[in-house]
């Protein structure tokens, strides 16, 4: 039993990062989910950390790549080469006790996509493989108390994906998930800041500004970073100063159409359990959930209360490892009903 306890780990297979966590351990790992493979031979030269350093400015030879970009694999078997060598770097003693792996995915992925990361799991030496949705996982690793009969209603905001579902006795009520997240704020800051400046930035310049300044609701003080591009003109670089009020302006798309998902949900929830969400509010997680002012913009475009989970980038692998635990109080629960019947 105490092997066993010991072999089952929680993966968070994010477009961004991948964190794994393991029953009595912990968060054990926590790397952006990235490779680079050596072009024509396929062969990985870096994973995570190390590969990202090498995002945008590898070589000719080497490709640095996010093969779980948008939440979509967008490339199996590099995929299933990242979790391969996560799960070897954190189980090196304990290869012969086969884990068990529970994987928490955005719930907009398709069937191939799926499947595609549970045989990955496999491959990568799993007893057995248990793929939930990214909002569950979430809302087990937030401590919510989902198996009382009271509505809940979770907001996931990563990289590639935003997840808000509706939970109560444990179960899904309603979940909404669209390929929207923390890049999508990036990519629309690159877009404001060519189309105004004719200025072109990088991604990483525009995640910086994104963390540093960015702001959804109107701030008294006006911050102001420096970025530094390549001239959509001339080719040259060129730096400038761009300020929060901008980039506010530049991710103002993507927050509304994250805000449209969270009205519809709402809209689709049962009255009584949003009433209980009125009461309790709405529980944010990922790291898109971290950008300053979101919680207070949603909170008043919903007239809902948001609470920011405490560690709302740890939550879905600290749930997903949490899974068996929770699962097998799911099933007592109904031994005790079948006993009744
Ligand atoms: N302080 C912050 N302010 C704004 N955004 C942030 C902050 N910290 C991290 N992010 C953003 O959060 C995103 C990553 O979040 P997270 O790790 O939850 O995503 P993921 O789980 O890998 O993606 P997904 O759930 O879509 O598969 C990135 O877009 C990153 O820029
Ligand atoms: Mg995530």
């Amino acid at each position: 039993m105490f092997g066993n306890s010991f072999s089952d780990i929680g993966i968070d297979l994010g477009t961004c990062n991948t964190l794994i966590y393991i029953r009595g351990k912990g968060i054990v790992l926590n790397e952006p989910s990235v490779v680079a493979v050596e072009r024509g031979t396929k062969k990985v030269v870096a994973v995570g950390a190390e590969a990202k350093r090498m995002l945008w400015k590898t070589p000719a030879n080497i490709i640095a790549i996010r093969p779980m970009r948008d939440g979509v694999i967008a490339d199996l078997e590099s995929t299933e080469k990242m979790i391969r060598y996560f799960i070897s770097r954190v189980l090196p003693r304990y290869r012969f006790i086969k884990p068990r792996m529970v994987i928490g995915i955005p719930s907009c992925i398709t069937e191939v996509e799926r499947r595609a990361v549970e045989e990955s799991a496999y491959k990568a030496g799993a007893r057995e493989v248990i793929v939930i949705e990214e909002s569950l996982a979430a809302a087990i690793g937030a401590d919510i108390p989902i198996r009382e009969p009271a509505g809940h209603m979770i907001c996931d905001i990563g990289g590639g994906t935003t997840e808000i579902s509706v939970i109560s006795l444990g179960g899904m009520v309603v979940t909404n998930a669209i390929r929207l997240g923390g890049d999508e704020f990036d990519e629309a800051i690159i877009k404001h800041v060519r189309s105004v400046h004719n200025l072109i930035i990088g991604e990483q310049m525009a995640e910086r500004l994104k963390i540093e300044i960015g702001n959804a609701s109107p701030d008294k003080t006006i911050e102001k970073v420096e970025v530094k591009g390549t001239d959509a003109i001339t080719g040259l670089p060129r730096r400038l100063e761009i300020d929060s009020v901008e980039v506010r302006e530049a991710l103002k798309d993507p927050i509304t159409q994250i805000i449209d998902e969270i009205k519809s949900t709402l809209g689709q929830t049962p009255p009584e359990l949003a009433a209980d969400i009125v009461e309790r509010g709405i529980v944010m997680t990922g790291g898109g959930s971290l950008l300053k002012g979101l919680d207070k913009l949603i909170s008043r475009e919903t007239g809902v209360p948001v609470i920011i989970a405490e560690q709302p980038l740890d939550c879905v692998a600290l749930g997903a490892g949490k899974y068996f635990e929770y699962a097998k109080g799911l099933n007592n629960t109904r031994t005790i009903y079948d006993e009744l019947n």
